[in-house]
């Protein structure tokens, strides 16, 4: 059996304005996916346990579409995942691109970064229906990225930018999220588009915060995206609450990341969180940490 992983991200800013085309700032974690591959008759997928049935109908599509791109190599694929599913840390993305290098492997076809990234965004439609692309992307190349569609460029920080992830409940999928905020986004396009462009330009500003190790900026630019995640309906009074109380902890900036709603994922900025981590686990709160840039990141 061979073994193939690919990371979850997590999104620093600029969330939502990347479907409409603005930059964000993503980073890889250490938590991740993977696909394991052995020799079969077909190209076959073992569906993992705990998906509902909307999520397996929807990892089956995508398992055919990345068969179909890869000439049906004869293997059968399984997952396993230590990321938590659909609460904002890119596990589909991350599936995609792990079940992509597992057929490729199998298909024995070069596992370049243009052709992993083409078939794991073919997959990733099938999951969202009009993904910006960030979650595989950042996935793929496994490092900071500052990500817009048909740009990305990967960062590496001067200082080790650290977060604290608390989980704070189940949430919409994305796929209906960024459905919802479309609808409101096409009655209403200048003003949307206002408020996108200016997440967008935060993402920016916080690509130059990571380069200089200028952490007290990167929080400053967290809180005001929140801020606007929160004009645009995208907050709940469980994230409301989890920022505020990351922010009295010292955090220098937080706020949800991934699509939002009701629940998911919270983040916030520590220049040391094990010590948040700790406190948060003693309360019963799903959290850890991770280094996204520095010297070891990940
Ligand atoms: O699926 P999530 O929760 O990691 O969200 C992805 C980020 C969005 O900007 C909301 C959607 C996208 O396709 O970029």
């Amino acid at each position: 059996m061979t073994s193939f992983f690919a990371p979850g991200k997590l999104i620093l800013l600029g969330e939502h304005g990347v479907v409409y085309g603005h930059p964000a700032l993503a980073a890889a974690i250490s938590r991740g996916v993977h696909a394991y591959a052995e020799p079969s008759a077909s190209s076959q997928l073992e569906l993992p346990e705990g998906l509902n049935e909307a999520q397996q109908a929807a990892l089956e599509r995508a398992f055919a579409v990345a068969a179909k791109l890869t000439k049906h190599p004869k293997v059968s694929v399984s997952v396993s995942s230590d990321l938590p599913v659909s609460m904002g840390l890119g596990s589909s993305g991350a599936l995609a691109v792990a079940v992509t290098r597992a057929l490729l492997d199998a298909a024995k076809q070069k596992p370049d970064l243009a052709r992993i990234e083409k078939i794991a965004m073919a997959m990733e439609k099938e999951f969202h229906g009009t993904p910006s692309g960030v979650d595989h992307t950042t996935s793929a190349r496994g490092s900071m990225v500052l990500y817009q569609k048909g740009k990305v460029t990967t960062l590496k920080g001067r200082r080790p930018v650290k977060v604290l992830v608390a989980l704070v409940g189940e949430r919409a999928s994305t796929k209906s999220t960024v459905a919802a905020l479309r609808e409101r986004q096409a009655k209403w396009p200048r003003r949307y588009a206002r408020i996108f462009e200016e997440i967008g330009r935060l993402a920016k500003e916080g690509a130059t915060a990571v380069k200089q190790g200028d952490l007290d900026a990167l929080g400053d630019l967290m809180n005001l995206n929140q801020g606007l995640l929160s004009a645009l309906q995208l907050s709940s009074d469980r994230i409301d609450a989890m920022t505020r109380r990351l922010r009295a902890h010292g955090a220098l900036g937080a706020k949800l990341t991934g699509a939002g709603g009701d629940g998911g994922a919270v983040i916030g900025l520590f220049r040391e969180p094990e010590h948040m981590v700790k406190k948060l686990q003693e309360e019963g709160i799903d959290c850890f940490s991770s280094q996204l840039a520095g010297p070891i990141a990940l």
